[in-house]
């Protein structure tokens, strides 16, 4: 065993969670497993809780501003981790990416203007465009043998027929699990430069890839391309401090940066989180070797869900996650019909999935699973499921 238990259950009921706490406002029953929303079920090291418990010791929370100490902890950890320096100019504060994306569609285009996204994908991505009236262009991705690709020509083709003013990429893609290569990365920013489109890169997962996998993060593109590039980045996956909102956006060109401040404070939005910034220096600085060692338990955990399924449930095929703690499978070997999908998943193995019909249409027998709790939990939601669907195919 390492220096971490990633096996311990911790109890998260009564801490007004909102993956354990709220199944009978979002899902009318409290008696569900919940594998659903990106959150992990594990604790910080005591290093980064010392930290915090030392900020809270001094009891005084005001505005806080980033200083050099956090954009120094921010910087080092992209450049060991991710391979680029961070110009404390290039950044502004923000409470999450999700908010970040609205700022970035009011910054950069008009109501009615096109904005494209590639499905299956984190449906706020979707939601978001929608409710600040903009229009949803889709690029599908393409599903063949298990596995997912980027159609290139659609992709083209979309940006000049709907005349696309912004792309949300989702980089590693949620839910499809896709680490893009450098390749695949320059064909979009090739195509973006050529229509002049400007690129949210949303890389949240950034690190969470598995091994033989390598997130090339848009910022190592080189100039060409980070030019028109806004980066979304946040340690709020890495170290499952989503409670505590906070997100960095980075955005080396000086007049995508002004639009998009202006958007902030339009919105209101000035000083970050003080807890939240105080938790980010602590996890860039200290909780690199608490990752290291996560990342070995969730490759365990996908390694398992692999087995179990090759072994006791094949027809659920899975989609070989390069990255994220989300696993992506596909039922539709077991059923054609979403609603019976969702009866197996719910009533039959009392488990609270996302269902594939959010991310979009095309993908609604699809079902993803957050594999990052301990191996117990998971144990039991995978023989749930075999019941279930073992109940299902005897009918
Ligand atoms: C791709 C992606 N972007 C953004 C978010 C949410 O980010 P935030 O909580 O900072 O809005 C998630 C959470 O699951 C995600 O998967």
């Amino acid at each position: 065993m390492g220096r971490y238990n990633f096996d311990e259950v911790i109890g998260r009921k009564n801490t007004s969670c909102l993956k354990y706490d709220f199944g009978m406002t979002r899902k009318g029953r409290d008696d569900l497993l919940p594998l659903w929303v990106a959150d992990m079920d594990f604790k910080l090291p005591d290093e980064v809780l010392e930290d915090l418990h030392k900020r809270v010791a001094h009891g005084i929370f005001g505005y806080t501003d980033p200083d050099d100490e956090y954009v120094s902890a921010l910087n080092s950890w992209y450049k060991k981790r991710h391979g680029f320096e961070i110009d404390g100019k290039s950044i502004t504060v923000t409470p999450g990416i999700v908010y970040s994306i609205a700022v970035a569609i009011k910054a950069y285009t008009k109501p009615g203007d096109s904005v494209l996204i590639q499905q299956p994908v984190y449906y706020p991505f979707m939601e978001t465009i929608k409710l600040n009236d903009r229009k949803v262009v889709n690029n599908q991705l393409i599903y063949k043998d298990g596995h997912y690709e980027i159609d290139f020509d659609d992709f083209e083709e979309k940006i000049i027929k709907e005349r696309v003013k912004l792309f949300l990429l989702c980089s590693p893609h949620n839910p499809v699990g896709r680490v893009w290569t450098r390749e695949e990365l320059i064909r979009l920013g090739d195509i973006c430069n050529k229509h002049d489109v400007i690129i949210f890169a949303d890389e949240i997962h950034s690190d969470f890839v598995y091994e033989g996998h390598k997130h090339i993060s848009f910022m190592t593109l080189g100039n060409k391309y980070t030019d028109r590039v806004v980066l979304g980045t946040s340690p709020s996956k890495t170290f499952n401090i989503a409670g505590l909102q906070v997100a960095n956006v980075i955005i080396p060109n000086e007049k995508l940066r002004a639009l998009f401040k202006r958007e902030n404070e339009a919105a209101g939005y000035s000083q970050g989180n003080a807890l939240g910034m105080a938790a980010l220096i602590s996890v860039y600085t200290k909780a690199e070797a608490w990752l290291t060692e996560l990342l070995d338990y969730l490759q365990g955990n996908v390694d398992f869900v692999r087995s179990f399924l090759k072994e006791k449930l094949p027809e659920i095929r899975l989609i070989e996650p390069e990255g994220t703690y989300l696993v992506w499978l596909d039922f539709s070997e077991i059923t054609k019909d979403y609603h019976e999908l969702e009866k197996i998943v719910v009533d039959g193995a009392k488990l609270w999935l996302d269902p594939g019909i959010i991310f979009g249409r095309e993908t609604a027998l699809f079902e993803r699973i957050n594999i990052a709790c301990p191996r117990s939990v998971l144990v039991q939601a995978m023989d749930q499921l075999y019941e279930a669907v073992t109940d299902y195919k005897n009918l």
